[in-house]
């Protein structure tokens, strides 16, 4: 056969083999507690593959063993397959208290062939408030995907395999809390919320179909340099603004995915929006 497809699969070894080398320190049982539903959390292939899941009798969830403060943190998910409608993946960052902060992904499930939702919210100081929600470009179900937050006290920004899908400015300057003084423990859950995540209850979740199962793995967390220059570091998630491809990316992920955004719902803010929301995006 001819040798452009044997050089094409050396390189497709070499890249993944690169891959698994920036991965290879990934091990839930180091950094993570399964910490409800029993054996419905299940931990495997030796630390590398964790599995949540939903039966009628209960959900599972796990938590971090440690707290972070800024950083970049990757997660790669396979949500739950089939019927997933009335279940809710849960993955999110937050800190301890009635003024706790918190940065959320939250998927909501749908009937077959219909799309998840991508819920996504922001806490400050205990006040939320603050979704937007989004389809995604691909079957969230049929592979492994990455969702990543980068925190730094500038900003929070949501990416989704690299592609930004939300950014959360640093505006204290207009008096928006924004969470930089609170230690935050990643935390996922796998629940029924069947009277709320499909259509405002509409779609029940057919417990036939159960159990249901999410699936995660390669965590990676990458503490922020903190100091003044931290573009000099080399990565470029470090920087402290979105370069031009990342802003277009943004554009096109808002333009085209996003279907709900709290600063655009005048029915909910009569009075005027959240001051976060007159500023200008990215
Ligand atoms: C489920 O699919 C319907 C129909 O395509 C869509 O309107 C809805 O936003 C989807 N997601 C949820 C969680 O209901």
């Amino acid at each position: 056969m001819g040798s452009p497809s044997n050089g094409f699969s050396v390189f497709v070894l070499v890249i993944s083999s690169m891959a698994a080398v920036a991965f290879a320190t990934s091990d839930f049982y180091q950094d993570f507690d399964l910490s409800w539903g029993d054996n419905r959390a299940k931990i495997f292939n030796g630390g590398k593959l964790l599995s949540l899941s939903l039966d009628r009798v209960s959900g599972s969830g796990f938590q971090s063993k440690k707290e972070y403060l800024f950083g970049r943190i990757d997660m790669q998910l396979k949500l739950v397959a089939g019927n997933s409608a009335g279940t809710v993946t849960a993955y999110y960052l937050s800190s301890q208290g009635p003024t706790h902060d918190e940065i959320d992904f939250e998927f909501l499930g749908n009937v077959t062939g219909e799309p998840y939702i991508l819920h996504t919210n922001v806490y400050t100081q205990g006040k939320g408030n603050r979704e937007q929600q989004f389809y995604l470009w691909f079957d969230p179900t049929r592979n492994f995907h990455t969702y990543s937050v980068i925190w730094k006290p500038q900003h929070i920004i949501f990416l989704v395999d690299n592609t930004p899908v939300r950014v959360f400015k640093n505006a204290e300057s207009i008096g928006v809390p924004f969470p930089k003084n609170q230690r935050m423990r990643i935390y996922s859950s796998l629940w029924n919320a069947d009277d709320w995540a499909t259509r405002g209850g509409l779609v029940k979740t057919d417990w036939t179909k159960a159990p249901f199962t999410a699936y995660y793995r390669n965590f990676n967390f990458a503490p922020a340099t903190t100091g003044s220059s931290s573009s000099s570091s080399g990565s470029s998630w470090e920087n402290a603004e979105l370069d031009a491809t990342s802003r277009r990316r943004l554009r096109w992920v808002q333009k085209y995915f996003m279907i709900y955004n709290y600063c655009t719902d005048l029915k909910r803010f009569p009075q005027g929006f959240p001051p976060e929301c007159r500023r200008s995006r990215f």
